[in-house]
């Protein structure tokens, strides 16, 4: 279970019923993949204005919400509290997210070190994207180095929290965009390097569209992922990453090991809209 992670990686975070306010739009959108059922469901049954506010925030999830609440009756009420803290555990991340950037920041699932990305592509004085770029790991290095670095993030409290990091650093050529990676509110074409962390995959088809569209030709989309991804090479994400022309390798200094896919774009078999087989 992917909460027994997250209470190792947050051991001091603390969740609560009333941290399920915190959720954004996109993410009730994935509550029928990310949710334990049963456990969504008891909370729903007890807090109804939790019911009420992911409703109001994402209307499209009351399909799936009708027939949770049909499915799973109320559980016991010596069984709440468990139930609670089962769900508010599994979705810890994203309440971090909100709560308390700086601990996502520590408890960062890869290691970082920018030689990963410039030993492939060089980002000196180029215009970078990172993409799903979170508390800015990934862009606040680019930006060191980079013309402009465009950071991607659709969650407000980190581009907040990425923006007052690059101010403290002097850097005054990283933008924090609001944006998912399917829908870059970037021209096409403009920048020469896209960059990825522990962040593609959501809707993959129109994500590897959109790199095409922003990235120049010529330019270069990197893919980067955990050691622990690295070795499950039955990871559907990472093969169709290679069905559509990425090269894999791995990134080793002795301490990070980071699995890399990489794209020149213009370099690689066209995309279709058809999902990966
Ligand atoms: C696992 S974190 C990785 C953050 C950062 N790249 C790093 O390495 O620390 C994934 C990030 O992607 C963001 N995200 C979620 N859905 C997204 C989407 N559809 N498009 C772009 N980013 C998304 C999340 O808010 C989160 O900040």
């Amino acid at each position: 279970m992917y909460a027994d992670a997250l209470r190792s990686t947050f051991p001091d975070l603390d969740p609560g019923v009333d941290d399920l306010f915190l959720l954004e739009p996109h993410q009730i959108a994935e509550l029928p993949e990310r949710a334990p059922s049963r456990e969504l469901a008891a909370v729903l049954h007890a807090h109804s204005t939790v019911c009420g506010f992911l409703l109001r925030r994402h209307p499209a999830i009351e399909g799936y919400l009708t027939e949770l609440l049909a499915d799973h009756g109320p559980v016991a009420e010596g069984e709440l509290a468990a139930c609670e803290q089962a769900l508010v555990w599994e979705l810890a991340d994203w309440i971090a997210y909100q709560r308390a950037p700086e601990m996502y920041d520590a408890g960062a699932q890869v290691d970082w070190d920018l030689a990963a990305v410039t030993e492939l592509v060089t980002l000196d004085g180029q215009v970078v994207i990172d993409a799903g770029a979170g508390t800015g790991r990934v862009a606040l290095a680019a930006a060191a180095v980079a013309r402009h670095v465009y950071a991607v993030e659709p969650v407000a409290t980190l581009r907040r929290y990425m923006r007052a990091r690059a101010t403290r650093l002097g850097l005054d050529n990283l933008f924090a965009v609001d944006g998912f990676l399917h829908a870059i509110p970037l021209p096409d074409a403009s920048a020469d390097v896209l960059v990825t962390c522990q962040a593609i995959g959501w809707e993959l088809e129109d994500e590897l569209l959109e790199i095409r569209r922003v990235v120049k030709p010529g330019g270069t989309a990197l893919h980067l992922f955990g050691a622990s991804s690295a070795r499950d090479s039955d990871n559907p994400l990472l093969r169709a990453l290679v069905t559509h022309g990425y090269q894999p390798d791995t990134y080793d200094d002795g301490s990070v090991v980071i699995q890399r896919y990489c794209l020149q774009i213009g370099a690689g078999p066209e995309l279709n809209r058809d999902p990966v087989g």
